[in-house]
């Protein structure tokens, strides 16, 4: 067993699979979280072990109190007590608010923010038994800035980055929320969200710079504030320029 043990919520496909990747690099045992498929998650579980560390597929829907209850229980009997969080799992659907759907905005909030709040309470226990932990709220840009159609989406990524500051800084626990801009090649922006960056100018994170810069972040030897903003270079083959 390792010092440090990490979840990554929503960590079968997309952002949380390249982080979880990126953990096991670092060290970390990663359990990967994971709602609809298994299959997804065993294969990143691999994948972690490719990396030379022990991965974990553990069932975890953060909507549900008793999955997430359940999934900290055997992570921490599996591979040892949790010291590491990536509150990444996230649900975004675009709509006009004059006409949008409450089911809608319950499961954004349910996901994104109740759903980080219950993982952070399950991690924390252990984190301070162990005087240590790191959280990361996986935000978005659109907390700060806004955007068309995602009133509730950027609602949601403000209460994270909220979160992060009240929790920042007790003793070596450290939670940071990262408001990140839109990704290139993995992820939740789809080709026609892809087009209409470009038309605005907001370039793209390649996926190998906003993890590197994510484990700069959460590097030991580093004080950052509780949120730091990374946006893509117009020019998405430089690296990913951070502000707070
Ligand atoms: N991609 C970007 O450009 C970008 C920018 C800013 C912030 N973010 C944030 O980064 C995070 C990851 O984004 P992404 O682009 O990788 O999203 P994505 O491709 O849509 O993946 C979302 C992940 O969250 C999981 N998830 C959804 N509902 C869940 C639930 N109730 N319980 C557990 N897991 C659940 C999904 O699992 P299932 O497939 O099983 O539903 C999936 O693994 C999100 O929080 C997002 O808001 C992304």
């Amino acid at each position: 067993m390792t010092r440090h043990v990490a979840v990554v919520t929503g960590g079968s496909r997309g952002l949380g699979r390249a982080c979880a990747v990126a953990l096991a690099e670092a060290g970390w045992t990663v359990a990967i979280g994971y709602r609809s498929s298994e299959t997804d998650a065993k294969e990143a579980a691999a994948a972690l072990e490719a990396a030379g560390m022990p991965g974990l597929a553990v069932y975890l829907d953060t909507t549900d109190d008793a999955s997430v209850q359940e999934a900290f229980r055997r992570v921490t009997d599996e591979v040892g007590s949790v010291t590491g969080l990536v509150n990444n799992a996230g649900f975004s659907q675009d709509g006009l608010l004059v006409k949008y759907s409450m089911d809608t905005y319950d499961r954004v909030m349910a996901t994104n923010v109740r759903g980080s709040f219950l993982c952070t309470q399950a991690a924390l226990r252990s984190m301070l038994r162990a005087k240590f932990g790191r959280i990361v709220n996986m935000s978005s840009a659109v907390a700060l800035h806004g955007n068309a159609g995602q009133t509730d989406y950027a609602a949601a990524n403000d209460v994270l980055d909220r979160l992060a500051l009240h929790l920042a800084e007790r003793g070596s626990m450290r939670a940071i929320s990262v408001a990140w801009g839109p990704w290139d090649s993995a992820g939740m922006v789809s080709p026609e969200l892809r087009r209409e960056y470009a038309r605005r100018g907001i370039g793209l994170i390649p996926l190998e710079a906003g993890v590197a810069s994510l484990m700069d972040e959460i590097d030991e030897s580093r004080a950052t504030a509780p949120r730091v903003v990374l946006m893509g270079a117009a020019d998405a083959r430089h690296a990913v320029p951070s502000s707070s």
